[in-house]
């Protein structure tokens, strides 16, 4: 199928990044929060993110201003009424996320295809809110989204081979590798991902090593970007935590299971960066 309009639900880290890939790549965009705070200061965010890349040479000014022409913004789902792909990208909550592609699949013409971004939910319980379920696909893209060269295309046990390979082919033609996985908590990365840092965090709680001797470690021990401590905070440790969980409720697996501190932390609002203090400080 010929994509040609794209609609992003949420403009938060995640949907704001998609939404700036999408116009970036040629596609009219439209994008959704909730209110018109929500959406003008995730629409502020992509202008930001856009000017900082000219900035750099990484786009034309001509290209910035072409790229914010294709970007529009909403806070209606009827804002998706002629899209041919809408990727969600709210509250990772799966009664959230059922009640958004619900909507979606009323507003959306019936041929368009519907993709969660969701990091570790079940795509095929989404797809069975609509009444297009071989229709839907998980898209996982990775934060921050320009810079992450990595989409996850995740096929339920429904979705139809038309579908997977429109959502490959539009993950190509953002300038991402697409990789695919099946409908299984925490797909490919984070199931990779999720014992990594879980571990990183039973190592603190042991006394083992400083936090920042365990980054150390893996920043110049494995070349690794950001030390997992670090990486813990920049995702945030809530999303870290329902990640764990939801990977831990189906596989029953020890490596899964959310450290005492994890859950003690997110209690006590240390959520990593988003909150201002993690495993780090990060000031207001
Ligand atoms: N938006 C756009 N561009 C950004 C950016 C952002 N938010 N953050 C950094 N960049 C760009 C910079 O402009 C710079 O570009 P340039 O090299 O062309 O000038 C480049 O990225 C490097 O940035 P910096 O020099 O400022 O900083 P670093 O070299 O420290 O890189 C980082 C920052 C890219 C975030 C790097 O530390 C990194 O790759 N960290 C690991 C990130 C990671 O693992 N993400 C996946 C998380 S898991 C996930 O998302 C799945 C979920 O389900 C949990």
């Amino acid at each position: 199928m010929d994509i040609k309009k794209v609609g992003v639900v949420g403009c938060g880290l995640m949907g704001r990044g998609i939404a700036e890939i999408s116009a970036r790549s040629g596609y009219q965009t439209v994008v959704s929060e909730v209110n018109q705070e929500l959406l003008d200061n995730g629409l502020e965010n992509i202008d930001r993110s856009l000017t900082v890349a000219a900035k750099r040479g990484k786009l034309s000014e001509e290209d910035k201003n072409s790229t914010l022409g294709r970007l529009k913004g909403t806070v209606s789902m009827d804002g998706f009424a002629d899209c041919d792909l809408v990727i969600e990208a709210a509250i990772e909550n799966m009664e959230a996320k059922k009640k958004i592609l619900a909507s979606l699949d009323a507003a959306c013409p019936p041929h368009a295809i519907l993709a969660s971004n969701t990091s570790c939910l079940s795509v095929v319980e989404m797809a069975m809110a609509t009444k297009r379920p071989s229709q839907v696909v998980g898209m996982h893209f990775f934060n921050p989204v320009p810079v992450m060269n990595l989409v996850e295309i995740v096929r339920s046990i429904v979705s139809s081979d038309d579908t997977v390979e429109t959502a490959k082919a539009f993950g190509k033609s953002v300038g991402k590798t697409v990789i695919l996985a099946k409908d299984t908590p925490g797909f490919i990365v984070n199931r990779l991902l999720m014992p990594f840092l879980l571990e990183a965090m039973r190592m603190l709680e042991a006394g083992v090593a400083t936090k920042e001797d365990i980054d150390a470690g893996a920043t110049l021990g494995l070349n690794h970007p950001m030390g997992p401590l670090t990486l813990l905070d920049y995702i945030g440790l809530d999303t870290t935590l329902y990640i764990a969980n939801a990977m831990f409720d189906e596989y029953k697996d020890p490596l899964c299971a959310p450290p005492i501190m994890l859950k003690k932390m997110v209690a006590a609002g240390q959520l990593g960066r988003k909150s201002g203090k993690g495993f780090y400080d990060y000031g207001k």
